[in-house]
């Protein structure tokens, strides 16, 4: 076995990919440049991560918040992210990779929320890297709807109070199915969460870099690879 191959790596790695627009001024483009530029790097970044060993990624897209970005750019956005569900069907097929949308899509228009359904229907059974991308998520709304979940049943009668446990909280979120993410990335400098999977990141290690999301490349994920297998991981009390 290479050395390499021992080192210690994430399972599920979520990355916050900021920058784009900071990425585009500097370059004396347009902010929507920036927003296709972070577009294309979403593909080679998902086969990097592959490559690298990772089984889980999650990309935050689209927040809760982003819609008081000025419509222009919400129109920009909203575009970009059509275009790429509609041909990550394609790539799902060619990168053996499953993709499924986490946050409230019901916000969204019949046409995303219809190729979102698709891809997610065809990729379903692929079982290379799991890609999730969060699209109108917020961790407190992700909250919010696991919570009237959860009230559903006790009004039903179908669980009582004291049956509710940490699992179940954990079951009823978006995220249900994913492993909780044991690298967070967040690129372009700024050191927040920014109500990113909450409940999720309790665990988590945490890798910043001022690098921009459009910029950022199979190198930089091998950084913060490094950075992780670094690290002396505690879950409170106990060692990982
Ligand atoms: C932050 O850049 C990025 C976003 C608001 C959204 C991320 C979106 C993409 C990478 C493109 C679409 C995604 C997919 C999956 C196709 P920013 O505008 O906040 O940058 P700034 O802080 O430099 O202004």
């Amino acid at each position: 076995m290479k050395k390499e191959e021992k080192k210690k790596l994430p399972t599920h790695v979520a990355i916050i990919m900021d920058g784009n627009g900071r990425w585009a001024k500097k370059r004396l483009l347009p902010r929507a440049m920036g927003h296709s530029a972070g577009a294309k790097n979403v593909e080679p970044m998902c086969k990097a991560a592959w490559d690298l060993g990772i089984k889980y990624l999650t990309v935050y897209a689209f927040s809760t918040e982003n819609w008081t970005r000025s419509d222009d750019e919400v129109s920009t956005l909203m575009k970009l992210l059509k275009d790429y569900l509609v041909g990550c069907i394609e790539k799902s097929r060619k990168n053996n990779m499953r993709v499924r949308v986490i946050g409230d899509v019901s916000r969204l228009s019949k046409d995303l929320q219809d190729a979102i359904t698709r891809l997610e229907d065809y990729s379903k059974d692929f079982d290379g890297l799991q890609f999730q991308v969060a699209l109108n998520y917020g961790g407190r709304d992700d909250i919010v709807r696991a919570v009237k979940k959860i009230s559903e049943k006790v009004k039903s009668g179908e669980i009582s109070e004291d049956q509710i446990t940490e699992s179940m909280v954990s079951g009823s979120l978006d995220t249900y199915e994913i492993p909780d993410p044991d690298l967070l990335i967040r690129t372009s400098g700024e050191l927040r969460i920014s109500n990113f999977m909450l409940w999720q990141l309790a665990y988590t290690e945490m890798y910043f870099t001022d690098v921009y999301w459009p910029d950022f490349d199979k190198k930089e994920l091998e950084k913060a690879l490094e950075y992780y297998a670094n690290r002396d991981r505690r879950f409170g009390g106990r060692k990982s």
